[in-house]
């Protein structure tokens, strides 16, 4: 059976955070305040009543990040670029300061040769925006791809390729369907217009990022939805979950349709969001790849009540668990992108796995990350083997950070952080992460420089 060591030549290997979970520096250098800063101020919000306020102060730190990258010999960095300090008021000409700093670490990354890997949006949207309804507003997608455009004219010359959104999934569902995510907005199914705008946002977003020579890719949450059993009532409710989870968002970017939502009562224009055009312009902004992140699979059973949804989540008994409580199923991953293939066929990207990882109570001796990963890497290479063009793996996380509503209580780190000293400590999962990229790049070598003379 292929194994992580038959990943292909040329294959990236990098590591993933998001601005708000690290970088701190929240009022600093003219950042606006971010539906996040808000929303920690809510009592019971976040766990121990925990912010991004420090976080690992990564904004004044992002030197010692660097070099712990380079130590792990990283191709490529996936970090996220904070918009209230590019457009404190989510609107407007760019704030100077904000555009340095990401000026700064992405000269700090090439001079380490990594390659920088921004994501436009990880969740952290202008509190101003919100104020006017987020991204339940059509407006803010507009204004999305305005300041798509300021990221690009400042670091467009060094940036080849751009994440436009991470998750609009998981934002939609625990910001605006459930509230336990910023913005906090508990809306349900009224959270839909939240997905479409999101959309037209990367669509407007990568539309001019490809036309100036950019590659675009859109991060999302994927996961294998199983029946609990074959009964048809449970079938039906594991189509209706997939539909939500892993089409909403595909569908329309690769087929230029939103999937059916009828067994949520949902109209094909969500809630009267989608306007003549949007569609079109959304599948013709083109992808240059599909970015996966990967953490379980779900188990999907009829509703037990009527008038609800249309699904209730089972448990997958028999399998490790993380620190979180997320189910370890490391073939959920392949069978997860032979499905997509089977899916989309042909107008299937290729993957790069933008982000998969775990949390674990661990603080240095990881060995639990470490099975974690090489088990989930070995899947990918079994989909590689099974004919999927996957083209890197961005482990979540570099190191430990604020794991939304949950605060720092997740560690998914490669690297310990003290939160009261900010003293960072590899833990072995970075060690042997570090020798698993070495290895490959060495096997490459070998291979480009031929059959070894005795
Ligand atoms: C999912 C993860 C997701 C997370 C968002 C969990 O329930 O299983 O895949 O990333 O929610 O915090
Ligand atoms: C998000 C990350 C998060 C991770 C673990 C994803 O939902 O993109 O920001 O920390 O999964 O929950």
């Amino acid at each position: 059976m292929p194994n992580r060591g038959d990943l292909p030549a040329g294959f990236r290997w990098g590591v993933s955070t998001a601005a708000y979970q690290i970088e701190g520096a929240v009022a600093e250098d003219g950042r606006g305040p971010s539906v996040w800063d808000v929303f920690c101020e809510r009592p019971g919000a976040v766990k121990g009543g925990e912010s991004g306020r420090i976080a690992c102060d990564h904004y004044h730190r992002y030197g010692e990040d660097v070099e712990l990258m380079r130590g792990l010999g990283v191709d490529g960095y996936r970090f996220s670029i904070a918009w209230p300090r590019i457009q404190p008021t989510g609107s407007g000409p760019a704030n100077p300061a904000g555009l340095a700093f990401y000026d700064r670490l992405v000269d700090a990354l090439l001079a380490a040769g990594i390659t920088p890997l921004p994501t436009l949006f990880h969740w952290d949207l202008p509190q101003a925006l919100e104020d006017g309804g987020g991204w339940l507003a059509r407006d803010t997608a507009y204004r999305f791809a305005e300041y798509a455009e300021l990221a690009l004219d400042r670091l467009g010359d060094r940036v080849p390729a751009w994440i436009t959104l991470n998750e609009p999934f998981v934002h939609m569902v625990f910001g605006y369907a459930l509230g336990i995510h910023a913005p906090g907005r508990a809306l349900m199914l009224d959270a839909l217009p939240a997905a479409h705008h999101q959309l037209l946002g990367h669509g407007l977003a990568a539309g001019l990022l490809r036309e100036r020579g950019h590659q675009v890719l859109i991060a999302n949450n994927f996961t294998p939805v199983r029946p609990a059993s074959e009964a048809p009532a449970d079938v039906a409710a594991a189509e209706a979950y997939d539909a939500l989870h892993n089409r909403l968002f595909t569908d329309p970017l690769l087929r230029g349709r939103y999937p059916d939502l009828s067994a949520y009562g949902v109209t094909p224009d969500l809630g009267g969001s989608v306007r003549p055009g949007d569609l079109e312009l959304i599948a013709a902004a083109g992808l240059d790849g599909l970015g996966v992140n990967y953490y379980n699979p779900t188990r999907i059973a009829a509703p037990t009540e009527p008038g609800g949804l249309p699904f209730a989540e089972a448990e997958i008994d028999g399998v490790p668990r993380t620190a979180f409580g997320w189910p370890v199923v490391p073939d959920g991953l392949r069978e997860l992108l032979l499905g997509l293939r089977t899916r989309y066929g042909n107008a299937l990207p290729p993957i790069t796995i933008t982000e998969n990882g775990c949390s674990t109570d661990a603080t240095l001796d990881d060995g639990f990350r470490i099975d974690y990963l090489a088990t989930h890497l070995d899947a990918l290479a079994q989909a590689h083997a099974q004919g999927i063009d996957v083209r890197g793996y961005y482990t979540w996380s570099l190191i430990d950070n604020v794991e939304w509503a949950e605060g720092t209580s997740q560690r998914f780190g490669l690297v310990h952080v003290d939160f009261d000293t900010q003293r960072r400590t590899p833990k072995a999962s970075y060690a042997w992460y570090r020798d698993l990229i070495a290895t490959h790049r060495a096997r490459q070598r070998g291979w480009a420089a031929g059959p070894r003379r005795p």
